[in-house]
């Protein structure tokens, strides 16, 4: 059942311990953050802590004894107005109503109030059945982006496997950082899912080392959705046709060249500052919040090139709006079949391939886990999926990429290696 409160703040008097002490914990996991009260500053301190290391709200402890005026006072100081107020306290009273909690606490004019037994009556049927309500992909780059548009396919997909709609929210900002960390601050009920790369994933534990979240800690791996190689992209006026060519005018254009990128620790960010140090350019290096406004701008000639997926740049070079020079892999793309990879080009060693893949805020039942990740697999192999993929140069994941533990693997290996790689590239960490 799905209680539609995350989000919401809460007091729970009486918290502390047993059945206040379960509500609480119970509303702290469905995503609300919890003011605790309770007469024993010790109990209080240990439920806090308890409750802060087990979910990602708020949690504000409050020692006083509310059945006193003295104690109401106190609580009414320390906290503004919640949404869901939980009475617990004086112990049971079966004549204790409703009515009376909210004569108690009259400042909390707009809280629901509720008892303890009823929110804690409503916590089996939680876990009854998912979905029970759409589900948002938070995509953590500019719409047209390739994240964007691996989402909105996969979207379609689970939508029909899940029988509940999948929509996708674009949370920009900081190379995926921004929507990453909303996306683990989420209830974790399988609701809320992130869609993201490689770049967010695995780059930002070495170039955010900072962030109050951390992609390994606090998400839970759902699955890959798809693949794809990172290619040389220029403006259409660019007066080159291959990757030396590229280079020489790069060098004698110095920081009069543009190379747009989704922003500091994006794939498009450090593949292009591989190839950069690999062809021994310096252009002026300018970030985007995602690399499909970097691409309009490239259209418009402000930008003369980027390193991007083929996902999204086969459209403009398919319409002869950008010029494919290298696919920036180890094979070739079936999509752009006459493009070199950039060994072919002269240049090995700034290859990058990305995946994309879905993550749930740590602790989602691995039930939940389990389903979304079938209807991934179930909905890659979708005909429709499948041809869309296969025109954007993008690959489903192989069988044995296929489960969460294989994408907790991959991404585990690909933080040391692109940490190694970040490392060495000499680019800072951001804090
Ligand atoms: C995007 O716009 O989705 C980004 O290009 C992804 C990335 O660079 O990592």
């Amino acid at each position: 059942m799905d209680l539609g409160i995350a989000g919401r703040r809460a007091i729970v008097c009486a918290s502390s311990k047993g059945l206040g002490r379960g509500c609480a914990e119970a509303l702290a996991r469905e995503g609300v953050d919890v003011v605790i009260n309770g007469r024993n500053e010790a109990e209080v301190m240990a439920t806090a802590k308890h409750i802060r290391e087990n979910s990602r709200v708020t949690v504000t402890p409050v020692v006083a004894d509310v059945s006193t005026e003295k104690g109401r006072e106190a609580l009414l100081k320390a906290c503004s107005e919640p949404d869901i107020l939980i009475n617990n306290a004086g112990g049971p009273d079966p004549n204790r109503n409703q009515r009376e909690d909210s004569r108690m606490f009259k400042r909390f004019s707009t809280a629901l109030v509720l008892g303890c037994a009823m929110f804690a009556l409503a916590q089996p049927a939680q876990a009854q059945s998912f979905p029970t309500r759409p589900i948002t992909i938070i995509v953590p780059f500019a719409a047209g982006g390739p994240t964007d548009i691996v989402a909105r396919v996969i979207a379609v997909e689970l939508s029909t496997s899940l029988g509940q709609q999948a929509v996708v929210e674009n949370v920009v900002g900081a190379a995926g950082t921004v929507g990453m960390v909303r996306a683990a601050r989420v209830a974790p009920d399988g609701h809320t899912l992130l869609l993201a790369g490689m770049s967010t994933m695995s780059f930002s534990p070495t170039i955010y080392p900072n962030l109050p979240v951390h992609s390994v800690n606090n998400l839970d791996p759902v699955g890959i959705v798809a693949s794809a190689p990172i290619v040389l992209v220029v403006s259409k006026d660019l007066p080159v046709n291959d990757v030396k060519e590229f280079a020489a005018h790069a060098k004698a254009q110095g920081d009069k060249l543009v190379n747009g990128h989704a922003g500091v620790g994006s794939s498009s960010h450090l593949a292009c500052a591989l190839l950069n140090a690999r062809l021994g350019i310096k252009p002026n290096v300018v970030p985007y919040k995602g690399t499909a406004p970097a691409m309009n701008d490239m259209i418009a000639g402000q930008v003369h090139y980027l390193c991007d997926q083929t996902t999204s740049v086969m459209a403009q070079v398919r319409a002869g709006g950008a010029r494919a020079l290298a696919v920036m892999a180890d094979q070739r793309s079936d999509a752009l079949p006459g493009i070199p990879t950039i060994s072919e080009a002269g240049f090995a060693g700034a290859e990058m391939v990305l995946w994309n893949a879905l993550f749930a805020p740590k602790g989602t039942p691995k039930a939940v886990i389990k389903q979304i990740n079938a209807a991934i697999s179930k909905g890659v192999d979708a005909p429709a999926a499948k041809k869309r993929f296969g025109d954007l140069g993008a690959a489903a994941p192989t069988a044995a990429q296929r489960s969460p533990e294989a994408l907790r693997k991959i991404l585990a290996d690909d933080i040391e290696k692109w940490g190694k790689v970040i490392r060495e590239a000499g680019i800072k960490p951001v804090n």
